[in-house]
């Protein structure tokens, strides 16, 4: 009998899906049997009609440790180039999964991000930490460079001269650091972290849910567009929107114009009165 793959687990609570890192003892490092089930947690999250955001935490004092020396590194190499192809698909695959989820995503970093974790924690759309998380590229502590897409995430995210220290020095920052550097967008302290990201995925579930995922793919398409070329994906992007949901923008319409029950600039319009 093949033993049950918990290393990653969920729950799922008004229209919440928790998602979590589970190898605690392990500091939540990706292992290739984690990066398997992760991918499948994905699989069975994405399209559930009671799921509105996801959030991607870790059990215990780690967000994640990064990828697994042992199980992602030694053992896989030891097999040759094959089974290290695969560990990467399988990691790589669940991360871009992640980036171009169906539903808004929200990592919440409790502890610990290391390396390879800078993976899925650009993969979600927005990130908070605890003050007093830990967030490091070590590659350069142990003998190599920020791969896995580290090194570009940094450089997304940070300033050239930050990104440059940051992968140099093999120092880690806090969660405030994180915060300041942008890496995340908040950082609170740990007690407060799951009251606030539970606060941010409220507001997230009153957005018309097609609005979400054609904005969050447009911000992550349009940065390495022309102007022009922009311009005009963001025209198709919303038409093909709006063949996925023709009623909610025109009740968005219809609620302030007509029914002045909202104002646009002021908050949503109630999503729940036209469910598209
Ligand atoms: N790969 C493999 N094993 C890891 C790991 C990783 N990335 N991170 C932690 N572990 C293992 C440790 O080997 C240890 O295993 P053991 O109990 O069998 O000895 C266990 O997890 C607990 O780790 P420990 O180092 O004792 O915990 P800590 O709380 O004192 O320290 C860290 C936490 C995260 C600072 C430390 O574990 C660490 O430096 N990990 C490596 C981080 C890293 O460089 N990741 C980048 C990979 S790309």
């Amino acid at each position: 009998m093949t033993e049950v793959n918990n290393t990653a687990t969920y729950v799922v609570e008004n229209r919440i899906a928790w998602v979590k890192f589970n190898r605690p003892e392990k500091r939540n490092c990706m292992s290739p049997r984690l990066n398997q089930r992760m991918m499948e947690v994905l699989d069975e999250l994405e399209y559930r009609d009671d799921v509105g955001v996801l959030i991607l935490t870790g059990e215990g004092t780690a967000w994640s440790a990064g990828m697994d020396l042992k199980e992602y590194f030694r053992e896989t190499e030891a097999k040759g180039l094959g089974a290290v192809r695969q560990a990467q698909r399988e990691s790589y695959g669940w991360w871009r999964r992640l980036r171009w989820y169906n539903k808004p995503t929200i990592a919440m970093v409790n502890g610990w991000c290391f390396g390879g974790g800078y993976g899925p924690l650009f993969a979600c759309d927005l990130a908070f930490a605890a003050e007093e998380a830990q967030f490091g590229l070590s590659e350069i502590n142990w003998g190599i460079l920020p791969g896995g897409g580290a090194t570009k995430v940094a450089v997304e995210l940070l300033s050239m001269r930050d990104a440059m220290y940051h992968a140099l020095m093999g120092e880690n920052i806090d969660g405030k650091k994180a915060a300041e550097w942008k890496l995340v967008n908040e950082a609170v302290p740990l007690e407060r972290l799951k009251d606030r990201v539970t606060e941010v995925a409220n507001v997230l579930l009153k957005k018309n849910p097609v609005a979400l995922k054609a904005t969050k793919d447009a911000v992550r398409r349009v940065g390495e567009m022309t102007y022009d070329n922009a311009e005009d994906y963001l025209v198709r992007a919303q038409e093909a929107a709006n063949s996925f949901d023709n009623d909610g923008r025109k009740e968005g319409i219809k609620q302030f114009i007509d029914d002045k029950t909202y104002k646009p600039g002021l908050g949503s319009y109630d999503v729940a009165a036209s469910p598209g």
